[in-house]
C-alpha cells in the first residue's frame, strides 16, 4: 500500500485488525470506517484512469461494488462519468458516502447500502460494474489458494453470477485486484458466463491486475489465449497481509507458487 496516496488516512493505526479473518466482520468495517475519512486500497484513480477510460464511455451506467471511502466515485465523475451506483455493506460508510458526495456537489451519484452477494438490482442495467479491492475480501481465509475452500467459492460464485445479471448483454465487469490470473481465471472462467476474460497489468515495481470481462463475448480463444498464463506472474501475496505487515510492506510471499 503506497503511503502517499494514503496519508490522510491519520487513524489507520488504530483501525488495522489483529488478524485477516476481521475483514469479514460488518462490524469491524463499520468501526473502521467511523475512525477513518479516506483510504485507497490497492492504487489510487491515478495509477489506472488510463485503462479505465479506454473501457467506460462518459454515458455508461456504472456500479461500484465495495466503495468503502475511496475516492473512486468522485474520480470517475470528474472525468465526466455521471451515471455512478455505490455499494457497499457498511451503513458507516454509506452514510459518509453520501455525505462527502452531497458536500463536494457530485449529487448525482448514488450510494446505496447492499450486499454485493445479493445485488438489489435489476437483470441487465449496468453498462459496467467495477470493484477495487472488494472481492479480495471474500478470499480471506480461503485456505489453499489453488483449491479454495467450498464457502469461499460458493460467496465468490454468488458475487460474480450477480454481477453477470446485472450487466446489460454486453456490458463489462471490470476487477482491479492483486488476484494473479492463475488464481481468478477459472473462477471468471466458470462455464456460467458468458463473458470474455482479459487483463493487463499496471503499477511500477510490483504489479497489479486490471480484469476486463466482456459479457456475451466468451470464445474459445479466450480459453486458448489464457493457458499461456498457466503459471504464476509473481509469488502469491494478500493485500490484507500487506496491510497488517505495517508500514514495511513485508510481502508475505509462497516460494511453491514461483516458476
Ligand atoms: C478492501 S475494502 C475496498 C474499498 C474500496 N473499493 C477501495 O478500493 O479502497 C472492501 C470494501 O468492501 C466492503 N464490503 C465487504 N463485503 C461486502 C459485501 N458483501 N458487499 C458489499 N460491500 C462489501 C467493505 O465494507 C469495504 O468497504
Amino acid at each position: 500500500m503506497d503511503t502517499d496516496q494514503n496519508s490522510d488516512a491519520t487513524e489507520k493505526k488504530t483501525v488495522v485488525p489483529p488478524s485477516a479473518s476481521a475483514y469479514l466482520d460488518p462490524q469491524y468495517w463499520d468501526e473502521r470506517f467511523s475512525n477513518e475519512e479516506h483510504y485507497e486500497w490497492l492504487k489510487d484513480y491515478s495509477h489506472f484512469r488510463h485503462l479505465l477510460q479506454a473501457h467506460v464511455k462518459p454515458n455508461s451506467s456504472v456500479l461500484e461494488l465495495g466503495c468503502g471511502n475511496s475516492r473512486l466515485s468522485e474520480e470517475l465523475y470528474k472525468d465526466g462519468i455521471t451515471e455512478i451506483t455505490c455499494i457497499d455493506l457498511s451503513a458507516v460508510a454509506v452514510q459518509k458516502m453520501q455525505e462527502r458526495l452531497r458536500l463536494k456537489g457530485y449529487k448525482e451519484i448514488k450510494v446505496v447500502e447492499a450486499d454485493m452477494l445479493d445485488l438489489p438490482f435489476s437483470d441487465g442495467c449496468f453498462d459496467v460494474v467495477i470493484e477495487k479491492g472488494t472481492m479480495e475480501v471474500l478470499f480471506v481465509n480461503s485456505g489453499d489458494p489453488w483449491n479454495p475452500r467450498p464457502e469461499t467459492v460458493s460467496k465468490v460464485m454468488a458475487m460474480l453470477e450477480g454481477v453477470h445479471r446485472v450487466l446489460k448483454p454486453d456490458g463489462i465487469f471490470l476487477s482491479i485486484s492483486f488476484g494473479q490470473p492463475h488464481f481468478r481465471r477459472p473462477i471468471f472462467n466458470a462455464p456460467q458466463f458468458s463473458w470474455s476474460v482479459e487483463w493487463i497489468t499496471f503499477g511500477d515495481g510490483f504489479h497489479y491486475f486490471f480484469y476486463i470481462l466482456r459479457k456475451g463475448r466468451r470464445s474459445s480463444n479466450d480459453e486458448a489465449s489464457n493457458k499461456r498464463h498457466e503459471k504464476p506472474l509473481m509469488p502469491s501475496i494478500s493485500m490484507f497481509h500487506e496491510e497488517l505487515e505495517g508500514e514495511d510492506y513485508i510481502f508475505r510471499t509462497n516460494i511453491d507458487d514461483m516458476d
